[in-house]
């Protein structure tokens, strides 16, 4: 069994025990986690434009992702232990019996939308004269020298996310993970599935930067232009929050990629 499994193995099972009704869980010291929360953006919808629409990213915060918060707020209504856990903290627990079964679907799709959407929309920025000028190919030290070591150089990994991006038969997602001994991948998922998930497929490795594919990020621009959406995605791709997202998730601190705590 793989490190990261075997760590959501116990996690889980302290999980299952409180769900289960015998001495629920303690909620985490901090905020309280119920109802999760959808925060503000750091940027305004139309920011990424012309690359992504104002109305795409307004329908795709505001109905979309806000439809996720709501729908998984309410599949974990009548279980307490559930709703001590940070969206974080449920992603190793999805995919295991620890998730009542009568509501395993629900918190898949919606907790897994809510995970994924707050990495998606963390992770881009308003686009600029120089991000265009210099094809937003620039990238920051750390985060730019695991790429190269990994993939040889930038428009090397370019390629192969792409190609990725474009693989996933219908709805979907592009990830670019950090497992925990370092070493980044590509990786894809469907639905709103994300490599954090347990299951015989997932790695477990920690998503640092993630690329929506479903057609609700680009239909309204793009139509059926998948490769255009991709292309033009990359130039808004918030590069100083990728490697403060590699540096987080190497320093196991990964719960700082999805909060917009100090956004
Ligand atoms: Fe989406």
């Amino acid at each position: 069994m793989k490190m990261a499994h075997l760590l959501s193995a116990l996690a889980v099972a302290m999980l299952a025990t409180s769900v289960q009704g015998q001495a629920p869980a303690p909620a985490p010291a901090s905020a309280a986690t119920y109802p999760l929360q959808q925060p503000a953006l750091p940027y305004q919808f139309w920011a990424q434009e012309p690359l992504i629409d104002n109305m795409t990213q307004m329908l795709h915060w505001t109905k979309h992702t806000a439809t996720y918060f709501e729908n998984v707020n309410k599949a974990i209504k009548p279980f307490p232990a559930l709703q001590a856990l940070t969206v974080e903290q449920m992603m190793p627990a999805i995919g295991t019996e620890s998730i009542p079964m009568n509501i395993s679907k629900a918190v898949r799709n919606n907790a897994g939308g809510v995970y994924n959407h707050l990495l998606f929309f963390k992770i881009l920025m308003p686009a600029t004269a120089q991000s265009n000028a210099t094809n937003n190919s620039a990238l920051p030290a750390n985060i730019g020298q695991a790429i190269n070591q990994t993939f040889g150089n930038y428009t090397v990994f370019k390629k192969n996310f792409t190609e990725a991006a474009l693989s996933v038969f219908g709805s979907g997602w592009a990830w670019l993970t950090v497992a925990k001994n370092g070493s980044l991948a590509i990786e894809t998922t469907p639905n709103q599935d994300n490599p954090l998930m347990v299951g015989a497929k997932y790695s477990g490795s920690q998503p640092i930067l993630g690329i929506d594919v479903w057609e609700h990020a680009y239909y309204l621009k793009r139509q059926n232009r998948r490769p255009e959406y991709i292309e033009a995605w990359f130039y808004v791709v918030n590069w100083p929050q990728i490697d403060a997202n590699y540096m987080a998730a190497t320093g196991s601190n990964a719960a700082a990629i999805t909060s917009y705590a100090s956004a």
